[in-house]
């Protein structure tokens, strides 16, 4: 019987995956570990098994992972933590959730990682064979999912592993974009952001783990239209700057990268090619 762990459920991603997932897999082929039990009550009035525990914690993995055939690691420590838990959670909770997921017997393993985990100044859509090596001035959060990357390619002969790289997800109430205000009112007006829909990073996690034709492959998952400082800026009704013809932005493919495998191989299609599309079909 299928049994799929999926942790991060009370995250932003998570919270928006884990319903579709129940209409996908149904109630009864998931288990969710999280924290705080309560703030997944509506998963667990619908069916969905809870595990109440901490990534960080051998004897809760353990718990979680027993009978489960696939993992799916959406949980991660990126928000306002000290540098210490990041890595704690992004990298060691990560391959030792893979190590024991092999002794569990699970089958496929599903790694939500991120698309910063490429170097800078690639000068064109980063591939999924380029390195996963965002450099020694990298901050903790793409350095530690880089190095979870590797550790868990360690374990790649024993488990079908599946590495996700979405772009920055928004959508569907999430106040990401408008979080991003103060940081993208240093940039250029041109600068372009990557992202991806929170509908489609769904779509994206769901054929990661259940597509045969996944296993082993590294996919990155963003819309066709990075979004530029001036459009998230417009998007909320925020005054544009009038001296930005004289700003460059010095790497603009950063974060940029290509879904040209995803499309090819899982038959992925972003739903909401753009922010704007998702605005117009109310989808923000
Ligand atoms: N959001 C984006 O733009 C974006 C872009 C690229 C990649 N990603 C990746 O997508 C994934 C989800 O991101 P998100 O935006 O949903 O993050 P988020 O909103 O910060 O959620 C993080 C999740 O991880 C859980 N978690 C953290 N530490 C834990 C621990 N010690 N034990 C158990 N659970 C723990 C949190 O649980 P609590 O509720 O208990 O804190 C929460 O469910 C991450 O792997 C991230 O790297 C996100």
């Amino acid at each position: 019987m299928t049994k799929i762990l999926v942790t991060g459920a009370t995250g932003q991603v998570g919270r928006r995956f884990l319903p579709r997932l129940v209409q996908w897999a149904g109630a009864d082929a998931v288990r969710v570990l999280v924290r705080d039990a309560a703030a997944v009550e509506g998963l667990a009035r619908a069916g969905v098994e809870v595990v109440a525990g901490d990534l960080r914690e051998p004897g809760d993995r353990v718990k979680a992972l027993a009978g489960a055939t696939i993992v799916v690691n959406v949980a991660a420590a990126f928000r306002g933590v000290p540098d210490d838990e990041a890595f704690a959670v992004n990298r060691d909770a990560a391959v030792a959730l893979g190590r024991e997921a092999v002794e569990a017997g699970v089958r496929r393993f599903v790694q939500t990682s991120t698309n910063l985990v490429y170097p800078a100044g690639l000068g064109r859509p980063a591939l999924e064979s380029d390195p996963a090596d965002p450099g020694p001035a990298a901050n903790v959060y793409p350095a530690s999912k880089a190095q979870a990357e590797a550790g868990l390619r360690e374990l790649a002969e024993q488990l079908e592993l599946t590495v996700v790289r979405p772009a920055f997800v928004y959508g569907e109430g999430d106040s990401h974009l408008r979080d991003a205000l103060p940081r993208v009112a240093q940039w250029p007006a041109h600068k372009r952001l990557p992202v991806v829909h929170h509908a489609d990073l769904s779509q994206a996690l769901w054929r990661a783990l259940s597509m045969p034709g996944a296993a082993g492959r590294t996919y990155n998952v963003l819309d066709d239209a990075a979004i530029t400082a001036h459009d998230i800026r417009a998007l909320h009704g925020v005054p544009q700057p009038t001296d930005t013809a004289d700003q460059v932005d010095t790497d603009p493919w950063h974060g940029v990268a290509s879904t040209a495998l995803i499309r090819a191989e899982l038959g992925w299609r972003p739903l909401y090619p753009s922010v704007w599309t998702a605005r117009d079909a109310g989808a923000l």
